[in-house]
């Protein structure tokens, strides 16, 4: 069962969580047991502080009896763990159907160590799902002409239970972009950087170790 594998490979990165360490928290069905774990040992004793990457982050690290702070107080983080969506043999990702990337991206430049957490469904030989884009929502036409330049197929995302977009917890919009196989995911990276209205894309090239949770255990892959 995946969640099985999720929460395997959670649990395997609350294991490098030491006593006063400032901790980001990312955002994610996967993090959901990162919390519930790092709950746990906070209740036995563990001494951290958590830093959130969304309102859901937020909520639940509360509930679960994280102590929270802000990268305002605490900007050099010591550990972050997040979720991704595709992982590539060379650590890159995507990330960002929760639309909590930018955060998320800022989370994992604060730290000194960036720890994602996957089950094996997420791994693949080439990065190809749609790369997602908070954008700006003034330059939403500006932005959908520039992708288009660059090959790719933008599509706004559309809210479930809200009419309209979506709007993210920074109050902007998500446009997901179908660029087909990314061949070289950091040439994409600098060239979505550059377009003038995009907040923040989902791919991220970054990280330094990704757990992952297999049926038959969980394997850590660390940059090399
Ligand atoms: C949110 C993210 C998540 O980390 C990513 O979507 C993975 O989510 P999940 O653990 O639920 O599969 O990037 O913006």
């Amino acid at each position: 069962m995946v969640n099985r594998e999720k929460e395997a490979a959670g649990k395997s990165a609350v294991e490098l969580v030491q006593d006063g360490m400032v901790v980001g928290l990312g955002t994610g069905s996967t993090i959901t047991y990162v919390i519930k774990h790092l709950g746990e040992k906070v209740k036995d004793g563990l001494d951290i502080l958590g830093i959130p990457t969304s309102h859901q982050t937020e909520l639940l690290a509360l509930q679960a009896g994280i102590p929270l702070t802000t990268l305002w107080e605490h900007p050099a983080v010591d550990l972050a763990i997040d979720g991704a969506d595709q992982v590539d043999p060379m650590l890159n990702c995507i990330k960002g159907q929760g639309a909590a990337h930018t955060r998320e991206k800022i989370m994992a430049y604060s730290a000194n160590r960036f720890v994602v957490v996957v089950d094996e469904s997420k791994m693949v030989n080439v990065l190809s799902c749609p790369v997602p884009l908070e954008v700006l929502p003034y330059a939403l036409r500006l932005v959908e002409r520039q992708v288009t330049k660059l090959g790719g197929v933008p599509k706004l995302r559309e809210a479930r239970k809200k009419d309209g977009p979506v709007i993210t917890d920074n109050g902007n919009f998500v446009l997901d972009v179908d660029f087909g196989e990314i061949i070289d995911p950091k040439k994409l990276d600098e060239r979505l950087s550059n377009i003038i209205g995009v907040i923040e894309h989902g791919i991220f090239t970054n990280a330094d170790e990704v757990h992952i949770g297999r049926k038959s255990g969980v394997e850590v892959l660390k940059k090399s």
